[in-house]
């Protein structure tokens, strides 16, 4: 074969190896240079050489790569630069691999990312300054490596970030405010989350860190070197529910206005050096633990505040200066578990009374001055007063002379009606007794609401969450068990965790990841009774038996290298294709948005669907309406974007939902939503008044609904009282909304997310459900199911839809009947690991007056006035959760039968009567919103004030 006919045939292979690499886009070259900093990478990588083929961990939308998730893989290596080229990236979690070296500054380029998860891997060096170009960020856990210096400034710029975590590494320097044109963390006002506990961070906790814009849940700053005095800007953050300032060099006073955070459920300002009087908690309602000790305040009597506390569950002030006699009432505290008040000058007769808290586990009073005890035999609970004089005194003797047992109860998750069957060598009996490699870890509580480890039904309802949750996110888990509670150094609460397989006897990579990014992203979240907290998982063993497949064999290198004088040619060639390829990608662009761009600039022109009184309005417009899309305006926020509150120059409230950029759909999709929304109109659902396609944005704008959600009225925190009759009406009029959607609309549309947040009350109390966003239509009506990506909410989730991923009507239908047991029980549907289908159907008994659930009936429904109807209306929930879909009425069969109780009431169904406008004083409105659709935290477990369960 002559020399040229060589470098023909070699040009035509280079050119076919071009068109096929760059039909996947460069991210794929990109990822596989990442990948070439791994070792232990799925094997599944080796059999395409395209990552958006199917590869473990890869996601990818129009052939970029979108999420690259590879919690617990086992990879070894570095991340290298190339992770900035990846410019469509919105998930990074590399969580639990041994990954070294430092972060790069390139993955400042990542302007789409949303969630940065690099939880317990060994990255070190200093954390780069780009973090703060992450503009899309919203979640950044950069727990548990070995990062040094200071946390960057510019991470103040991260406008919407919601979740910071950078604890448990060695960040020295203080903590970074704004000053001038320096940007600092006290910018971060939409932030809930500040956990930096375990560094090195030193200097004074600034004052201009704090400020009343802020919307904090958790400050986590325990065990570093901070030093100075507690701010008093503190106290201007209201929103805080967990305080964690302990294992630092504090000094001075605590600020006198401490006491006005009252969400707080948890404070641990133990082991610093604070001094002047011990600060009056007075008016913090909700606190279950607060731990004072080892401070040196100055000498005083037992506060007065020390009885009023009524949700505390902890109270340790171990070594901080307290004279004089406890007073008795402080033992009835209804859930108090652990006093602690060793090291003191506690004097007099201690005396815990008859009626103490049934819950006390331990009083330690070792090292006072107590000279009596009145219980002297009856009691049981574990109380110790080694080192006070009555345990002097000769002949004095008792259980409770003796020095606390360091032995505390504790918990293993018991097999579920089986028995443990034995286990070959690496196996672990399941609580379902199956032999299997479980996954395996540490959870990390940061605050736990209780200190009393041996409290089993708290472990069970952890489980049966935790089990819940990774179900409702398709991972093939059956289930999980805990074991060993334990408190270790830094007063975390530690617990392992063993997550089982089901169907197989070990997880595959998908399932590994998926459960790794469950608990790196928090997507996983405990009741408040457990909190924050972190995972570590341990590696698995995946043993994928089949041999490793030949690393695939560069085409490219191997060809340039033959090629020598055929280049030149080759390279011209190439630069012809790139350029019509360019051109083409352009004139795509172009074409995906020009029929919107068009149909918005021509208002109605033939070709251009009808949209029905929705108006298109500019940024400019929607600018002005909302005050420059200030903070005031705005009224909530979420996974897509922020709500604002705006008022229409015609007067017309308005609540405008702004996506921000990174979660913008494409033009099409758009349009397809707008027109599909533009349509529907009926006084039971919120109506479309516009909506924003300019400059980049995408905004929809809804009518404001004054009351807010169903759920703020059933907590009790829109202050609107609803009786027997008002629920009667919100379901009727939800129900018509529904129905209307499913049978009325054309094409129909199947809600996919009904629940109590997403009913709005408006100021004559009529129901109307909001929130189509996730709403799909079924197209082409002779359908009857579509095939989707599951989405909805935990606990309202039809659990046919989430196994077959076949969405019908019949799924609202489920949502529905869960709505109604809400309306009945003002419960939340899952509530401490208790579903309220089950609860109800476990409680009830046909039997008696009003089925015998007088118990789970929320009392301000009104017993006084007759329930004349409610067994119908149970009943007609529990046929609308039925198993299947065919088993459940049709919203239209819900109407019918809710209009039946109407009219048994006294009540015609069909009039609005005047007296149902709300009358009541409304309290401000939660931080929550009814337009927030807050997918990233779906569910709502972050900032509900829920107490410990008496029992
Ligand atoms: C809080 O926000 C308002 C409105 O954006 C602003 O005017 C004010 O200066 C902010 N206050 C602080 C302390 O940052
Ligand atoms: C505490 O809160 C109350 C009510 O919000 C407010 O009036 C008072 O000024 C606050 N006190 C301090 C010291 O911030
Ligand atoms: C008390 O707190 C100081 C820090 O202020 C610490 O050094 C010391 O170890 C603590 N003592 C105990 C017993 O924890
Ligand atoms: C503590 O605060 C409460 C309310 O803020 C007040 O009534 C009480 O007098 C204070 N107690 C002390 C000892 O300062
Ligand atoms: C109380 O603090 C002392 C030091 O001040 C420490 O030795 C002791 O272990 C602490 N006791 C308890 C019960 O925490």
């Amino acid at each position: 074969m002559g020399a040229t006919t060589t470098c023909q045939v070699l040009l035509i292979l280079i050119i076919l190896h071009f068109l096929v690499s760059t039909a996947q886009n460069n991210d794929a070259t990109y990822l596989r240079a990442l990948k070439d900093g791994w070792q232990n990478t799925p094997p599944n990588w080796e059999d395409n050489p395209d990552p958006c083929s199917g590869w473990d961990g890869i996601r990818c939308t129009d052939s970029r790569i979108t999420s690259i998730t590879l919690a617990s893989m086992g990879l070894t290596g570095t991340l290298s630069g190339d992770i900035g080229q990846l410019t469509e990236l919105q998930i990074l979690d590399l969580s639990y691999n041994r990954l070294s070296g430092s972060l790069t500054p390139r993955i400042g380029d990542l302007k789409k990312l949303t969630n940065l998860l690099l939880v317990g891997c060994g990255f070190s060096g200093p954390l780069p300054d780009t973090l703060g170009d992450l503009e899309s960020l919203i979640f950044m856990s950069l727990n548990s490596n070995s990062f040094t210096g200071q946390i960057p400034p510019s991470i103040g710029n991260i406008k919407n970030l919601y979740w910071l975590d950078l604890a448990d590494n060695r960040l020295t320097g203080s903590i970074p405010v704004s000053s001038g044109t320096t940007p600092g963390l006290d910018m971060l006002i939409n932030a809930k989350h500040f956990h930096f506990g375990r560094n090195m961070l030193s200097g004074a906790i600034p004052e201009r860190l704090f400020n009343s814009n802020m919307t904090l849940f958790h400050l986590l700053f325990e065990n570093n070197q901070l030093s100075g005095t507690i701010p008093d800007t503190l106290g201007l953050v209201k929103s805080l529910e967990v305080v964690r300032l302990d294992r630092n060099f504090l000094t001075g006073n605590v600020p006198s206005n401490i006491n006005n955070l009252t969400g707080v459920f948890e404070m641990f300002l133990s082991n610093n050096q604070l001094t002047g009087l011990v600060p009056n908690m007075t008016g913090l309602d909700v606190l279950n633990y607060l731990d004072l000790s080892n401070n040196t305040f100055d000498p005083s009597d037992i506060p007065s505040w020390f009885s009023t506390l009524p949700a505390l569950t902890t109270l340790k002030m171990n070594n901080t200066n307290l004279v004089g006699q406890l007073p008795t009432a402080l033992f009835n505290i209804p859930q108090l578990q652990n006093v602690d008040l060793s090291n003191n000058r506690i004097n007099g007769t201690l005396d815990i009374g008859s009626s103490y808290s049934n819950q006390l586990q331990q009083v330690n009073l070792q090292n006072n001055q107590i000279a009596d005890f009145t219980q002297r035999r009856q009691y049981n609970t574990e109380v110790i007063l080694v080192e006070n004089p009555i345990c002097m005194e000769s002949g004095t003797s008792g259980g409770f002379c003796s020095p606390p047992t360091n032995t505390g109860p504790s918990y293993l998750t018991q097999p579920n009606n089986c028995v443990r069957t034995p286990c070959s060598r690496d196996q672990v009996s399941s609580p379902n007794c199956r032999c299997a490699y479980p996954y395996t870890g540490d959870l990390f509580f940061r605050a736990p609401s209780f200190s009393y480890l041996g409290n089993a039904a708290i472990y069970e309802a952890l489980r049966n969450e935790m089990v819940d949750s990774f179900r409702m996110s398709q991972l093939p888990v059956d289930s999980v068990s805990l074991g060993n509670p334990s408190r270790n150094l830094d007063d975390y609460l530690v617990i392992n965790l063993q997550v089982f397989p089901s169907g197989d006897e070990r997880f595959n990579r998908t399932g590994i990841l998926g459960i790794g990014f469950s608990l790196s992203n928090q997507t996983f979240k405990p009741n408040d009774t457990f909190g924050t907290y972190f995972f570590i998982g341990e590696n698995y063993d995946f043993l994928t038996g089949a041999s490793r497949g030949q690393k695939s064999s560069n085409t490219g290198v191997i060809i340039g290298a033959v090629v020598g004088g055929c280049v030149l040619v080759a390279l011209l060639i190439l630069a012809g294709i790139y350029a019509t390829r360019q051109k083409e990608r352009v004139e795509r662009t172009a074409h995906e948005s020009s029929p919107f761009a068009l149909w918005d600039a021509n208002n109605g022109s033939g070709a251009v669907p009808q949209l029905k009184g929705t108006k298109a309005f500019s940024f400019e417009e929607l600018s002005k309406y909302t005050n420059n899309f200030s903070e005031l305006n705005n009224i909530g926020t979420g996974g897509y974007g922020m709500v604002y509150k705006g008022c229409l120059p015609n007067g017309q409230l308005v609540a405008i939902k702004r996506a921000t950029r990174g979660s913008t759909q494409g033009g099409l999709e758009f349009k397809t939503e707008i027109e599909l929304l533009s349509r529907v109109h009926h006084k039971n659902l919120v109506s479309l008044v516009g909506f924003c396609f300019d400059q980049g944005e995408q905004m929809l704008v809804y009518e404001y609904i004054v009351n807010g959600t169903v759920k703020d009225s059933l907590s009790g925190r829109s202050g609107i009282r609803l009786d027997w009759i008002r629920r009667l009406r919100i379901a009727l009029g939800a129900a018509k909304g529904l129905q209307y959607l499913h049978v009325l609309a054309d094409p129909p549309i199947i809600h996919r997310d009904v629940k109590t947040n997403n009913i709005l009350l408006d100021e004559r109390l009529v129901a109307k459900v909001a929130d189509f966003g996730l709403s799909k239509s079924l197209g082409d009506s002779n359908r009857t199911h579509v095939t989707t990506q599951v989405k909805g909410t935990m606990g309202y989730m039809d659990p046919e839809y989430y196994m077959t991923q076949q969405l019908t009507e019949k799924s609202d239908v489920y949502s529905f009947g869960v709505v109604l047991l809400e309306l009945i029980t003002s419960r939340n549907p899952i509530e401490k690991g208790k579903y309220i289908v089950r609860e109800v159907k476990q409680t009830m008994d046909k039997s008696k007056e009003l089925y015998g659930l007088q118990d789970v009936l929320d009392p301000t429904i009104g017993f006084t006035t007759q329930l004349k109807g409610l067994e119908t209306f149970v009943d007609l929930a529990l046929q609308c959760v039925e198993e299947t879909g065919d088993q459940r009425p049709t919203m239209s069969d819900v109407v019918k039968v809710i209009e039946s109780i109407m009219e048994l009431v006294g009540f015609n169904p069909n009039v609005e009567s005047a007296s149902n406008s709300a009358s009541y004083n409304y309290a401000s409105k939660g931080s929550e919103h009814p337009y927030t659709n807050d997918n990233l935290f779906a569910y709502s477990g972050d900032h509900f004030p829920t107490k410990l369960d008496p029992k």
